[in-house]
């Protein structure tokens, strides 16, 4: 079978293996000048199962990279104040370098309240109104995590976006908002679509790279794709026999796109691999504040 018409597969899991590499020596380096090692705490309330899964894969993914680690897990009931005397045990803890919340939190927890309360300078996820506002300047210590995961995998696969015309699909503060700014930065020539977006198709039909976080399973077709665009696909969805699927729907899609990203293997390795990278900052950032 012929495949030459088939979108180009970017490998998120292999690209995730060689930044790792790299910030696990990294580590190493930073142990053996300063005589501790980065340290990640990682906060979840209640029992989303697919929190689970991020969260564990954090806790492993930064023991790998020879860092210390801890999940704090508490029950769905937890209370605010619960919470956090928590975060205040965890921003007092001098072994601990970044904190992070897992996303989302029960319904009866003020999110904003917790965001504000993570000192910025241990904020591994860069969701500190004082983080964004550094990302907006484009003057800053942390990057989100999905999103800077997104601009290695371009940077990696020499893609460059100075000039291009990108569509982020999607207007979240973890992934849409600072998606388009770091873009931005890049010298794209960004556009935001949202659920309340006319001519949808239309606008996603113009973009040289294509950006979907919308959590909606296959949203995004092949006959919406601009021939040889580049589709980095944020969603990680349930299609209806169960199995793990994107935003796009990649059957079609590549038969269209430039170069694609798969779900699973694409875009999730490298959202932790920022994560990491966030945490040895952190530790470099207490070194240079001592
Ligand atoms: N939930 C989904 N994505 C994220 C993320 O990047 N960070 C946190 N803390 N929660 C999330």
């Amino acid at each position: 079978m012929v495949k030459s018409n088939m979108a180009h597969i970017i490998d998120g899991k292999k690209i995730a293996e060689t930044t790792r590499a790299d910030i696990t020596a990294r580590v190493e380096a930073f142990k053996n000048e300063n005589g501790f090692v980065p340290g990640l705490a990682v906060v979840i309330v209640g029992e989303n199962p697919a929190s689970k899964v991020y969260v564990r894969n954090k806790k492993l993914a930064s023991e790998q990279a020879g860092m210390y680690s801890v999940v704090c897990e508490m029950p769905e009931n937890t209370t605010q104040e619960e919470l956090m005397a928590k975060l205040s045990q965890l921003k007092a803890d001098e072994k601990i370098h970044g904190i992070l919340v897992q996303l989302p939190l029960p319904k009866h927890l003020n999110e904003s309240e917790v965001l504000r309360f993570i000192p910025p300078e241990k904020d591994v996820d860069a969701f500190h109104a004082e983080n964004t506002g550094h990302i907006m300047i484009g003057d800053y210590h942390f990057l989100p995590c999905t999103p800077a995961g997104v601009m290695t995998m371009l940077k990696y696969e020499n893609i460059d976006v100075a000039g291009k015309k990108c569509v982020v699909i999607g207007r979240s503060n973890i992934v849409g908002k600072p998606m388009a700014m770091l873009l931005l930065h890049a010298d794209g020539t960004v556009t935001v679509c949202h659920s309340k977006t006319q001519n949808l198709a239309e606008i996603i039909r113009q973009a040289d790279i294509l950006v979907v976080a919308i959590g909606r399973a296959k949203f995004v077709t092949g006959d919406m794709v601009k021939p040889g665009a580049v589709v980095i696909d944020v969603g990680m969805n349930r299609d209806e026999n169960g199995k793990l699927c994107g935003d796009c729907d990649f059957e079609s899609c590549e038969k269209v796109a430039g170069a694609i990203t798969p779900v699973p293997g694409g875009v999730g390795p490298m959202t932790i691999t920022t994560l990491l990278e966030n945490t040895l900052r952190a530790a470099e950032l207490a070194v240079k504040n001592a």
